[in-house]
C-alpha cells in the first residue's frame, strides 16, 4: 500500500478545549502512529490574522497549542510538526496559487458569504463592510498548506470541506494550466467526533462560550462542571443517560465497561449533583498527566520553540523543492534555465498507480469544465434535463466546425468532458 500523507492545522486564536482535543488532536496524534500514513500537523498562525488582531491573544494561542500537542504525546520524530509561519514557502506558494484562483470561486466562500449575508441583513449598503482581503482570500492560503505538501487526506470539521474542495479545484487549474504538480486533496469528516456537546449541551465551540479548557485546574474543571445544564429530575429519579451532556462527556473518556457502570447509575436514579462529582474525578484522573506534561512545556517554551524549529526544518526540506518546481512551471526562472530533456510522457505514466492517473485525469476534467460550469447548471435546471443536454451536446459539436486547430483542440477536450459529465442525463 503506498503511503498515505495526511495533514491539517489548527488556527492559533483559541485555548484549546475538550473539544479540539477529541474531534481533532487525539484522532490525529492516533492517525500518525499508524503504519502506511506520514502527518504533518500545523499551528496555521497566519490563519489567525485573518479573525483575530490581538496579538497577545494569537501569541498566547500559539505556545498553548503548541505545548498542548506534545503533552498529549505527538511523537514529532514520526510526524512532521510546525509553524505555518517557520514555512515561508507557504506564503510563496500562495501567490502563485492566488493567479489560479477565480474571483468568483472566492465569492462562493462560506466564510465571506456569511459575512457579505449579515451586512445585508443588518441594511448595511456596503455589503463588503468589514471584510479584509485576509478573510476574502482565506481559502487560498489554506490551499497552500495542503497542497505545499502533496497530502492526500485532510481531516477537517464540516465548515472546512467546501475549503478542501477549493483546494482540489486550484490544485486541478494549476496542473491543467502548467504541469501535473499537486495531488487532488481529500476531506476526511468523522461524524462521530462532530458531536462533543459543550456546557450548555450545544456543541462546544468557542463561539458558544461553552467550551472546557483541556488543560484548566482540576478547581477550575470542576467550576465548569458544575455549570452543566441538568434537567428537574430528583435524586432517586431514573435518568436518560443519552440526553445526558454529564453522562456524554464521561463517555467520550470512558471504557466501555465504565461507560456500563455509569449507564446503570443513571438509571439507578444518581442524583446530578453526584453525577457531576463523578465526571470531576473521573476527567481529572485522565487529565492529570498530561495536564503537568503541559505545565512543564509551558515554563520551558524554548524547549517547545526548539522542537517547532525542528520541525520547520523538516517541513521546509519537503517544501522547498515542490516550491521551486512549481515556480519553474510557472515560468519564474534563472535567467539561464534550460529544461531538463523531457521524459517521454509514456513512459512517465508508467510509474504511476492507476489511481494515481484517475485523480490526475479527475483534475484535468474538472478544470476543463470550470468554464462551461454554468452551461451545466442551466442542463441540471431544465425542465427536462435529457432534452437539454442533448441540445447542448449538439450545440458544442456543430461550435466544433468553425474553428482553427488550436481553438478546435481545446473545445474538444471540452466537449468530451461534458459527455462524461451530462452522460447521466440522456
Ligand atoms: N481553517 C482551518 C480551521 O479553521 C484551519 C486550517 C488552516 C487548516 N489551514 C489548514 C485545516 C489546512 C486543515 C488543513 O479549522
Amino acid at each position: 500500500m503506498s503511503t498515505q500523507r495526511v495533514l491539517t492545522g489548527i488556527t492559533t486564536t483559541g485555548t484549546p478545549h475538550i473539544g479540539n482535543y477529541l474531534g481533532a488532536i487525539k484522532p490525529a496524534i492516533e492517525a500518525s502512529e499508524q503504519p502506511n500514513s506520514e502527518s504533518f500537523f500545523f499551528l496555521a498562525d497566519y490563519h489567525a490574522l485573518i479573525k483575530c488582531h490581538d496579538p497577545e491573544r494569537v501569541a498566547r494561542s500559539t505556545r498553548e497549542i503548541a505545548a498542548t500537542w506534545l503533552a498529549l504525546g505527538l511523537d514529532t520524530d514520526k510526524a512532521t510538526f510546525y509553524r505555518q509561519t517557520d514555512v515561508p514557502e507557504i506564503t510563496e506558494l500562495t501567490w502563485i496559487l492566488t493567479c489560479m484562483c477565480s474571483k468568483g470561486l472566492m465569492n462562493r466562500a462560506h466564510a465571506y458569504k456569511a459575512s457579505v449575508d449579515a451586512n445585508r441583513d443588518a441594511g448595511n449598503e456596503d455589503l463588503d463592510d468589514g471584510v479584509t482581503m485576509g478573510l476574502f482570500s482565506y481559502p487560498i492560503l489554506m490551499a497552500a498548506d495542503i497542497l505545499m505538501f502533496n497530502a492526500h487526506k485532510v481531516p477537517v470539521g464540516k465548515d472546512q470541506i467546501q475549503h478542501i474542495e477549493m483546494a482540489r479545484d486550484i490544485a486541478g487549474k494549476f496542473n491543467h494550466t502548467y504541469e501535473e504538480l499537486f495531488v487532488l486533496p481529500e476531506a476526511q469528516v468523522d461524524e462521530e467526533t462532530q458531536l462533543i456537546p459543550g456546557l450548555d449541551g450545544r456543541k462546544m465551540s468557542k463561539s458558544y462560550d461553552n467550551t472546557i479548557p483541556l488543560f484548566c485546574s482540576s478547581d477550575e474543571l470542576r467550576t465548569l462542571i458544575n455549570r452543566i445544564k441538568t434537567d428537574l429530575r430528583e435524586p432517586g429519579e431514573p435518568k436518560d443517560a443519552d440526553s445526558s451532556t454529564i453522562f456524554q462527556l464521561y463517555n467520550l473518556f470512558a471504557t466501555r465497561d465504565e461507560s456500563a457502570a455509569m449507564r446503570l447509575k443513571f438509571e439507578q436514579g444518581i442524583a446530578w449533583g453526584e453525577a457531576k462529582r463523578e465526571l470531576h474525578e473521573f476527567l481529572d484522573a485522565q487529565l492529570a498527566a498530561p495536564r503537568q506534561r503541559y505545565n512543564e512545556l509551558m515554563n520551558d517554551l524554548g524547549a517547545v520553540e526548539a522542537i517547532l524549529l525542528k520541525g520547520a526544518e523538516k517541513a521546509r526540506a519537503e517544501a522547498a523543492p515542490l516550491l521551486e518546481r512549481a515556480r519553474i512551471a510557472a515560468g519564474i526562472r534563472p535567467l539561464t534555465y534550460v529544461a531538463p530533456k523531457s521524459v517521454k510522457s509514456s513512459e512517465k505514466k508508467k510509474e504511476l498507480s492507476a489511481e494515481e492517473l484517475a485523480r490526475i485525469e479527475e483534475g484535468r476534467r474538472r478544470a476543463i469544465l470550470r468554464p462551461v460550469q454554468h452551461l451545466i447548471d442551466a442542463v441540471t435546471a431544465a425542465d427536462d434535463p435529457s432534452v437539454a443536454a442533448s441540445e447542448l451536446l449538439q450545440q458544442k459539436e456543430a461550435d466544433l466546425l468553425g474553428l482553427k486547430k488550436k481553438a478546435k483542440q481545446k473545445a474538444e477536450n471540452e466537449l468530451e468532458a461534458l459527455r462524461i459529465e451530462l452522460a447521466p442525463f440522456l
